[in-house]
């Protein structure tokens, strides 16, 4: 409403009150009661206390009082939009998941792009990790793949992501750094953990610097399984590819854009789906058999590593196209959760270990997050196709089931409410047997082959701008042991990109680095 819709009164202390017109709805408190004065405390005379009795600025400051809850542990900061993914063709012979199943098929999509280890309000081009969050409003229930923009990740098992998140944000005792990775307790950690040098090599490279979200890869970076309708299983890898293709900024862009607009990614995607450039992935999947699974010399359970495109080609099965900006930031981008524990029938898990933790870890954390174990009524969590369970109650409850029966099995015949049906989601059988063990299979110990395999892969400019990230991040840590450290592993990468950082850095080229539980020997800070 412009102020030409309402009409200006002036109080006794020459304060503006717009008054309601017609044209512009009435306001009113939460309860409905229409307001007079929205510009005035309820006084003794014009210079007394506060009265208590005041309903409307309790009211008013209370729910003002309450505005925050917790940002996300990780991946605080992100931006979200509406749009929908298009099925190129059946999948019946590999998945019976309904929204594969009808070419041409049109299922509602919400994606949240984020970086990971800054806080929420933080600049957008930092050095960082793209979160790539894909929910489906599927026909038989919603299916999250809740990926990044790189497809592998620092670990290998989820009982160390405390330690990762820890030691990439901020350090305790000063608060800082906010960019992420130029700090100590961040490559001190990294060099501790062999695994996580892949993921480094991927993550000194552009494309932790990304033009805008429009031109970002993403993956589910997990192997899952898709079953069909026989039961038979095969497994996946999950590719987000950009219609646009991938662009990164240079560092120094970068580094001047976070100064002048931090909010570069959110306003680019704004601006391109207001403008009706509505940016478009295809969705690509890597399918693969347990044969393939044992002659592959990494371990498939192994998100620290990539299968090959050229072992493994994609198949492009269907495009996810953004044509609709949030109308409430809150409401959608913040109250969205999405879960890799939210699959459907015809997509199973694996036994990935980073997988298995963070099926417990997201549904754990949104609960202390949105509040309530009734978040997935908000209408960016609720399914769009029917659902009927007999939960009840909590904070917050919107979808009691109706009737007298809240249990099942009863007898109350057709009032009794949801039946199970053997259609329903059913677990691929896998066989499990062996010890119960802390433990890791040896094939998730070779840490450097796919790392050298990506450097090696890049341009000579890609690889000097993954020379040049290496030799600026670490000129940023202060201990040289740790600097030595990360260069000794990268002497396992590549000697000549190890050479140039040392050089870079001013310091002598180290030996390589040991297996892992030889270099925890050595942990003396002096
Ligand atoms: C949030 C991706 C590993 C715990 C997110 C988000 C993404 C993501 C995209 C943001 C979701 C959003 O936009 O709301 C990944 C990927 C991983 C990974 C690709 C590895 C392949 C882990 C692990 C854990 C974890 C190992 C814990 C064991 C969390 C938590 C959140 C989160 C707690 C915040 C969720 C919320 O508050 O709604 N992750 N993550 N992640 N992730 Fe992960």
């Amino acid at each position: 409403a412009t102020i030409a819709d309402a009409s200006i009164q002036r109080g006794q202390g020459g304060e503006t009150h717009q008054i309601a017109t017609g044209k512009t709805p009435v306001l009113t408190t939460r309860q409905g009661v229409p307001v007079s004065d929205d510009q005035n405390s309820l006084k003794i005379g014009t210079r007394g206390p506060t009265l208590m009795e005041d309903f409307h600025f309790r009211e008013k400051i209370f729910h003002f009082d309450h505005e925050r809850i917790p940002e996300r542990v990780v991946h605080a900061r992100g931006f979200g939009a509406h749009g929908f993914f298009e099925t190129y063709e059946s999948l019946a012979d590999i998945t019976r998941a309904d929204i594969f199943q009808r070419a041409g098929e049109k299922t509602p999509a919400f994606v949240r792009f984020s970086t990971v280890a800054g806080n929420k309000g933080s600049a957008d081009l930092a050095r960082d990790v793209r979160g790539f969050a894909v929910k489906l409003y599927t026909q038989e229930g919603n299916w999250d793949i809740v990926g990044n923009n790189i497809p592998v990740f620092f670990i290998q098992d989820a009982i160390k992501f405390p330690d990762l998140i820890h030691a990439a944000k901020q350090e305790p005792d000063r608060g800082f750094p906010q960019a992420q990775t130029a700090h100590d307790n961040f490559w001190d950690f990294i060099s501790l953990m062999p695994e996580s040098i892949n993921m480094a090599l991927w993550i000194m490279s552009d494309r932790t610097i990304p033009r805008s979200f429009r031109f970002m890869e993403g993956f589910g970076v997990h192997t899952f399984r898709l079953i069909n309708a026989e039961g038979k299983s095969t497994y996946v890898k999950f590719h987000w590819k950009p219609k646009l293709g991938m662009q990164s900024v240079a560092w120094n862009e970068a580094v001047k854009l976070n100064g002048a607009d931090p909010d570069f990614h959110r306003r680019d995607l704004w601006d391109a789906i207001q403008a009706g450039d509505y940016p478009e992935w295809e969705l690509g999947l890597q399918l693969f058999d347990d044969a393939f699974a044992d002659e592959f010399e990494f371990d498939i359970l192994d998100a620290t590593k990539i299968i090959p495109e050229e072992r493994v080609p994609i198949r492009r099965v269907g495009r996810l196209v953004l044509d609709r900006t949030v109308d409430n930031f809150f409401n959608e981008t913040e109250q969205v959760a999405f879960q890799t524990g939210n699959i459907v029938p015809g997509v199973d898990f694996t036994n990935d270990p980073l997988l298995q933790g963070r099926n417990f870890s997201y549904l754990d954390t949104q609960l202390k997050r949105l509040g309530s174990p009734n978040f997935n009524d908000l209408p960016i969590n609720a399914p769009k196709c029917p659902f009927h369970t007999f939960q009840q109650d909590g904070h917050m409850t919107l979808n009691n089931p109706k009737g007298r029966a809240n249990y099942e099995p009863n007898s109350w015949g057709p009032a009794g409410g949801p039946r199970e049906t053997p259609k329903g989601f059913q677990t691929f059988p896998a066989e499990e047997a062996g010890e119960r063990r802390r433990a890791r299979g040896e094939l998730f110990a070779d840490h450097y082959s796919q790392a050298r395999q990506f450097y090696i892969s890049q341009t000579e400019i890609e690889q000097t701008h993954i020379k040049d990230a290496f030799t600026f991040e670490l000129s940023k840590v202060e201990r040289p042991d740790i600097r030595a450290r990360v260069v000794s592993h990268l002497v396992n990468v590549d000697e000549d990109l190890a050479g140039k950082v040392a050089d870079g850095l001013g310091m002598e080229l180290p030996a390589a680095a040991e297996p892992a539980r030889a270099v925890m020997t050595d942990l003396d800070p002096s």
